[in-house]
């Protein structure tokens, strides 16, 4: 089977290379440079686009596709100029950020890593590709798999988080959903951005400097993107940071050596957004030579700055650039359209009569409602005060409580907001009590004092606008709603736009209006219930001290508010589990799980001179990864190993039993994490590598086993060989990554 595979995928592969060998021979230098630029068509705000005559970019060539615009009837007129009106007739590809759905939209990326729920996961892409191939579009720039280990950077939100294991099984999920086996027309291109290492950014800047060992990157940040082009995905996008000083989308070594050459990967790669250019201000020549550098260092197409085609024709004149070069990106870019089947059939992804019906359908709607449900992690749950009682009356406060536009997040640029909006706080919670319970509102306060810092997380405008009141003013109407009423729900946080693209967040505690309605309100001495928004961890110490309940609900999408009161009231236990340790504060930033020991840890958390502690803070998180409440109680047995030696060549069986020894039906998210005592570098004190989400009924007991593979054990050492070395290992299975039981065996390796 597997040959009868290879021989296919030869077969194919040898009539694809004929047939772009075929192309290229009939192509210009001017038409191969053409295909090397992807303007931005504008309709979308994503980065400073300046408007062009497309039409006229189209029909003389000077396109390989274009990005940024929706609509069946416009990519049509654009793509039959492209094919039925140029000389050589090279379908374009026609690209957008469809990042957490196209309209139905799905909570953003970073919550869905919270549900640990991969097969929902999988399906929120493939949702995603159906709808966003119905109006024609035939790639999207997802997923972003950039590892984040500080929360300051407001980009943690469109990634999995912190995690390489947790992010390499998002990638591949993602990627199988948006592309399938690209044979069919609902399913499109993935773009695995941004390769490389962009979330690692220098104190949390966006688009700022990244400096790491090699061996941190192969362990730490590399593993999701390897793991996305593993699955098949067909394109990559160069990020906007420097590594180690040299600019990823001018990299050669990252672009050429690592991606071709040691992984072997033969898609395409297109730059992020004005990429090249911005390396002029990296300090690494003109425009023209960064072109150059660009080009040389592995790039193949060009996003939105034209730097390719303003200059490679000049420079292969004056050979700077070989037309190797310039073959060498035409030719992947080719090989692409072709494997997407854009040169069998240059209108596949415009056969569906009427798009709009394929938009947030019945079944589009469950699934983001039940995925939404899915990433809500429950903080704190005092007295068991949640699930509330559809009873009595209910405050619902703060001011995000009653808007639509913010409970898509960040990067929700496609889905039209009027025609789809999402469920509010208010109305989920109306409709779910509906006569059984009065529901009172008022909005509490604005995100900020100050408007302009309100202004800043505010980009993409919307209906939360800055209520001109008092603060007084609006306080006193909450502390009115709140008094009358038997529960106050707290809708608070940061707003869609606060996290995400340039947002960095240097103080990530409550936003100070906000942090004095819930001071006031807590004044009332009422059960209080905060419904958190974030797109990153947050600091929530004062919550955590001061209210009984949190729950922390990212920004869920369409369907946000109805999931929200289906948790909220009881129809759903939360399973949720952070994929980010929420710190204490920002200063114990940056931050991850698996650290490495260092010679003075010391064995309590808190300080004690010369170790590696902080004078005034525990080096402990507020909430630790994996982290996440249920309304029911889960028990653990003790972590069985099948034997106590593991020989080169095999493996072993770690197990625990799990029992929901509450009332009600839940699912858990259980966790194994290994730790290597002893290797050729610093290992970290545990490492995630594997979960399972089950269900269990009340009363149920599931025997939940992991393989614990060679694989498990390997990592990159000093030379960059990914190696198992004999020694101790000790496996740990549990609820979080703190709360774990141990147990231990000896890797033997072979004698040689
Ligand atoms: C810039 C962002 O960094 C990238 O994620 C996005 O795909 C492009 N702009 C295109 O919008």
């Amino acid at each position: 089977m597997a040959l009868l595979i290879t021989i296919g995928i030869t077969a194919d592969n040898r009539k694809r290379d004929a047939f772009v060998t075929n192309l290229m021979q009939k192509m210009t230098v001017e038409e191969k440079i053409g295909q090397l630029n992807l303007p931005d068509y504008g309709q979308f705000d994503t980065g400073i686009s300046g408007r062009q005559d497309f039409m006229q970019l189209v029909s003389s060539g000077k396109c390989g596709g274009l990005f940024n615009l929706r609509g069946q009837d416009k990519i049509r007129e654009l793509q039959q100029l492209a094919v039925e009106k140029t000389r050589l007739g090279i379908p374009l590809l026609f690209g957008l950020d469809i990042i957490h759905g196209f309209e139905t939209t799905f909570p953003i990326p970073l919550a869905m890593a919270c549900s640990w729920d991969m097969d929902g996961i999988r399906q929120a892409a493939r949702i995603a590709a159906i709808e966003g191939s119905a109006e024609g579009l035939n790639w999207t720039f997802s997923p972003m798999v950039d590892i984040c280990h500080d929360g300051r950077w407001g980009r943690v939100a469109e990634g999995a988080g912190e995690d390489p294991f947790l992010g390499s099984a998002v990638a591949r999920a993602t990627v199988e959903g948006y592309q399938g086996d690209m044979k069919r027309a609902d399913q499109i291109a993935a773009c695995v951005k941004h390769f490389a290492l962009y979330g690692a950014a220098e104190a949390g800047r966006d688009y700022n400097t990244v400096d790491m060992s090699p061996v941190r990157m192969y362990n730490e940040y590399l593993p999701p993107y390897k793991a996305a082009f593993d699955a098949g995905a067909l394109t990559a996008m160069s990020s906007f940071n420097t590594i180690n000083c040299v600019p990823a989308s001018g990299n050669r070594w990252l672009l050429t050596d690592l991606l071709r050459g040691e992984w072997g990967w033969k898609g395409m790669v297109v730059t992020d957004y004005n990429a090249p250019f911005e390396m002029v201000s990296h300090g690494m020549g003109t425009n023209a030579e960064v072109t150059v550098q660009s080009l040389k260092a592995g790039v193949d197409m060009d996003m939105a700055d034209a730097a390719f085609l303003t200059h490679l024709k000049k420079e292969l004149e004056e050979k700077r650039v070989a037309m190797a070069d310039i073959d060498r990106a035409c030719r992947r870019i080719l090989e692409l359209k072709y494997d997407m089947g854009l040169f069998a059939d240059p209108y596949k992804y415009l056969k569906v009569k009427n798009p709009e019906n394929m938009m947030c359908t019945k079944e589009h709607l469950q699934a983001a409602r039940k995925m939404a449900a899915e990433t809500f992690v429950l903080l704190k749950n005092e007295d068991n005060l949640l699930p509330l009682k559809k009873q009595g009356t209910i405050a619902v406060v703060g001011p995000l409580a009653n808007t639509s536009t913010n409970m898509f997040g960040t990067w929700a640029v496609s889905v039209n907001r009027e025609k789809h909006p999402a469920v509010t706080v208010l109305e989920g919670i109306r409709q779910a009590v509906g006569t059984l319970a009065e529901v009172l509102y008022a909005k509490g306060s604005n995100i900020y004092y100050d408007a302009k810092i309100e202004q800043n997380g505010n980009f993409r405008g919307g209906d939360l606008v800055r209520d001109e009141r008092t603060a007084e003013e609006l306080l006193q109407e909450a502390m009115d709603v709140a008094w009358k009423s038997d529960v106050i729900i707290a809708a608070v946080g940061e707003t869609g736009e606060m996290s995400g693209e340039a947002s960095s967040r240097s103080q990530l505690s409550t936003p100070d209006a906000q942090a004095d309605l819930l001071k006031a309100l807590k004044t009332l001495g009422k059960p209080i219930v905060v419904l958190y928004f974030t797109g990153r961890p947050v600091v929530l110490k004062w919550e955590q001290e001061n209210v009984p309940a949190i729950l922390n609900v990212w920004f869920g999408g369409s369907e946000a508010g109805h999931a929200i009161a289906d948790v909220v009231f009881g129809d759903v236990s939360p399973s949720g589990k952070l994929t980010v340790s929420f710190p204490q504060n920002e200063g114990q930033l940056p931050y991850t799980y698996a650290s490495l020991n260092t010679g003075r840890s010391g064995t309590g958390k808190w300080f004690s001179k010369f170790t590696s502690a902080y004078l005034d803070v525990s080096n402990d998180m507020l909430y630790p990864f994996g982290y996440g409440l249920s309304y029911t109680t889960f028990d653990y047995s003790p972590v069985k190993l099948d034997r106590q030696e593991m020989s080169e060549g095999q493996q072993l069986k770690a197990s625990v039993v799990v029992t929901n020894t509450g009332t009600r039906a839940a699912d858990e998210v259980v966790q194994l994490y290994i730790r290597d005592m002893v290797g050729s570098i610093a290992r970290p004190v545990k490492e995630l590598k594997g979960f399972r989400r089950i269900h269990l009924e009340p009363g149920e007991s599931q025997n939940v086993t992991f393989d614990i593979t060679e694989d498990l054990l390997k990592f990159y050492n000093a030379d960059l060989k990914y190696v198992v070395e004999p020694g101790e290992f000790q496996v740990m299975i549990g609820r979080n990554s703190e709360e774990v039981s141990k147990a231990s065996f000896e890797y033997k390796a072979r004698r040689r």
